[in-house]
């Protein structure tokens, strides 16, 4: 049970909406689960009266806060500093109050990847990774990607210009070396067929988009091939059944939405997330959801 007290640590979520957020429930379980007096508040921010809020942070002596739609770019003209991976990311969702001085970073990639690495024990290092999209999601993704020790990446999307970009992102900040192809070209199918990693980032199948037909077909694919989608309402979109009717490994969003919180949690507090049970929580929530 919650205790507030005096020398309670507020962390929190600045949104909008904020009211569908999962995120303080599964990070007031965490705390609670060690015992550190410490809550996460939502907080409904509208986008004008976003700089008023992160003074605020300042002003209140909030630990952090996690920023989610519509403000993850407009947050950071506010910030003190940002880091390496947030900027080459172009997006903030999570502020560390380090004294008064308030410092930006991006989780979603890193969560990304240690939801693979956790949840389907496969790793990066020698694997063509296959990344369908190339917006906000899929450039979190790429950028953690980078200096993994992929054998080949390649990024394919309906808007090539976008794709092109992207790739030149990676090749300009981290001398990263990756591919950008139309999506639904002959280029995509062929690395799709070659794929060990295939990441599907765009909003296709996404919630109230459920009837939507998978953005690949999946005959292509081989069975060794792991399928991750990053979206996580509904639980399973049409991709994930395709994929796994198909034979092949996958992985479903509700892990990058847990980990990204997990490396948030690690950065306000310096301790280790207990992941399985924010994994649970998140589960059980999505679970009464649907
Ligand atoms: P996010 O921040 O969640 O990544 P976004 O930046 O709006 O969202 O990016 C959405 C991605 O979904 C883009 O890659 C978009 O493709 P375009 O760049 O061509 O717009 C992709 N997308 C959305 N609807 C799509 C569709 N029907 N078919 C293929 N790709 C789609």
């Amino acid at each position: 049970m919650l205790k507030l007290t005096g020398e309670t640590t507020v962390v929190g979520v600045f949104g909008d909406p904020v009211a569908h957020s999962l995120s303080p429930l599964m990070h007031n379980r965490a705390f609670a689960e060690l015992g550190l007096n410490w809550v996460y508040v939502p907080f409904h921010v509208k986008p004008d009266a976003l700089g008023g809020a992160v003074n605020g942070v300042r002003a209140l002596g909030l630990a952090g806060v996690n920023v989610t739609v519509p403000h993850k770019v407009a947050v950071m003209a506010h910030l003190d500093e940002i880091d390496e991976e947030a900027q080459a990311i172009g997006a903030v969702n999570t502020i560390v109050n380090k004294a008064g001085r308030l410092v930006g970073y991006n989780t979603d990639g890193r969560g990304f990847l240690r939801s693979m690495e956790r949840q389907s024990g496969r790793t990066v290092e020698g694997a063509r990774v296959v990344v369908i999209g190339a917006g906000g999601a899929a450039q979190a993704i790429l950028c953690s990607l980078a200096h993994k020790g992929a054998a080949s990446i390649a990024v394919a999307n309906r808007t090539i210009e976008k794709a092109r970009r992207l790739v030149g992102t990676l090749a300009k900040v981290f001398g990263q070396e990756a591919r950008s192809m139309e999506h639904g070209s002959s280029d995509e199918r062929k690395a799709l067929s070659e794929a060990d990693i295939v990441i599907h980032t765009t909003t296709v199948g996404m919630h109230p988009r459920h009837d939507e037909a998978p953005p690949i077909s999946v005959d292509v694919l081989r069975p060794e091939t792991l399928v991750c989608d990053i979206v996580y309402n509904p639980r399973e979109t049409a991709l994930i059944r395709a994929a796994r009717s198909r034979g092949c490994d996958v992985l479903t969003g509700e892990g990058m939405l847990v980990y990204q919180g997990a490396v948030a949690f690690e950065l306000w507090t310096g301790t280790t997330a207990p992941d399985e049970l924010m994994l649970t929580t998140l589960r059980a929530a999505l679970d009464q959801r649907s």
